[in-house]
């Protein structure tokens, strides 16, 4: 049985991620932490507990986290997912925010890997805000991990929010940098361009989505404003980003080939804050490389995405 703790900032691609890990056999959520990111961290609650509504699965426990990065008072949240991340199509019977714990998302994600030692996996999906937060809190955290996957970071300083940076490392470049140092569990990486390379036609979406259970109608819905957005930028394909990095987590075969190397997060630069430099010539000396995903058994993977629906 794989052990998850899913870290979000729930956004349309968070919400493949968690559905592909409910309806994965093999896999058990110990629990789901939410911060800021696509939307306010009130709205990413929100969003969490639809898609458990929606999974039967409201026992699942959800935790609030931070909201806002450690330093910046920059608000990064963008419209791509609509002012609630969630396609702008509320749900007027959407579980009380009342069902979230009381215990913080930092205490949470301690007091769950120590009851669980070298049995969790760590799935963030999210700017890295209360992962650094709860290795301040622990700092022997990282060792009692089993493994932390990450979406998020450039590998060819192609960003997605910034010229070279990706939105989850430039939200908090403080936290993806302490995450990156501290976090000496093995840790992989899904960046934006991998996602990119590996993006599914509409075609694809259209036939996922007829299946018109109550799941895949769910998708539909949500999906439908960065649906358009991504047509109108003449975007042809569909990129679930953070299912990459949940694939890569819960079925080894999907993502068989990574790269390993040392990396760290640029803090300054005008252009450059948030990116994330990989140090290819071991410069930097650090012990601590990460795997940086390569390929992806396309097959498998939306063999997944339709299981999730
Ligand atoms: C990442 O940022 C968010 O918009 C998505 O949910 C994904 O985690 C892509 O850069
Ligand atoms: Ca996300």
């Amino acid at each position: 049985m794989k052990k998850l703790i899913i870290d979000v900032d729930a956004g349309v691609d968070d919400a493949i991620a968690i559905m592909m890990a409910l309806s994965t056999p093999d896999v058990e959520v110990l629990g789901i932490t939410c911060c800021y990111g696509n939307t306010s961290v009130e709205n990413v609650l929100r969003n969490v507990l639809r898609v458990l509504k929606v999974c039967d699965r409201l026992d699942i426990p959800v935790y609030r986290g931070c909201s806002k990065p450690l330093v910046d008072h920059e608000n990064h949240a963008d419209n791509f997912f609509g002012s609630d991340g969630f396609g702008d199509v509320p749900d007027p019977h959407a579980p009380s925010l009342d069902l979230v714990q009381q215990k913080k998302a930092k205490q949470a994600i301690v007091d769950l890997v120590n009851a669980n030692d070298k049995e969790v996996i760590l799935i963030s999906t999210a700017p890295l805000m209360n992962l650094a937060a709860a290795v301040q809190l622990d700092p022997s955290l990282p060792k009692k991990l089993k493994a932390l996957y990450i979406m998020g970071g450039t590998i060819e300083a192609r960003g997605n929010i910034t010229i070279c940076g990706e939105f989850n490392f430039v939200c908090d470049p403080e936290a993806a940098y302490i995450v990156l140092d501290c976090y000496t569990c093995p840790t992989y990486i899904a960046t934006w361009e991998f996602t990119c390379w590996n993006c599914l036609p509409w075609s694809f979406c259209d036939t996922w989505l007829s299946v018109h259970t109550e799941k895949s109608d769910f998708v539909e819905k949500i999906l439908r404003i960065s649906r358009q957005v991504r047509c109108e930028q003449k975007h042809q394909e569909f990129n679930p980003c953070d299912a990459y990095a949940m694939a890569a987590a819960i079925n080894d075969a999907v993502i068989p080939k990574s790269e390993e190397v040392a990396v760290t997060v640029e803090l300054q630069g005008i252009y450059t804050r948030g990116m994330m430099v990989l140090d290819r010539d071991e410069k930097l000396k650090k012990e601590h490389k990460v795997f940086i995903m390569k390929n992806v058994d396309l097959e498998k993977f939306k063999e997944m995405l339709i299981n999730a629906v």
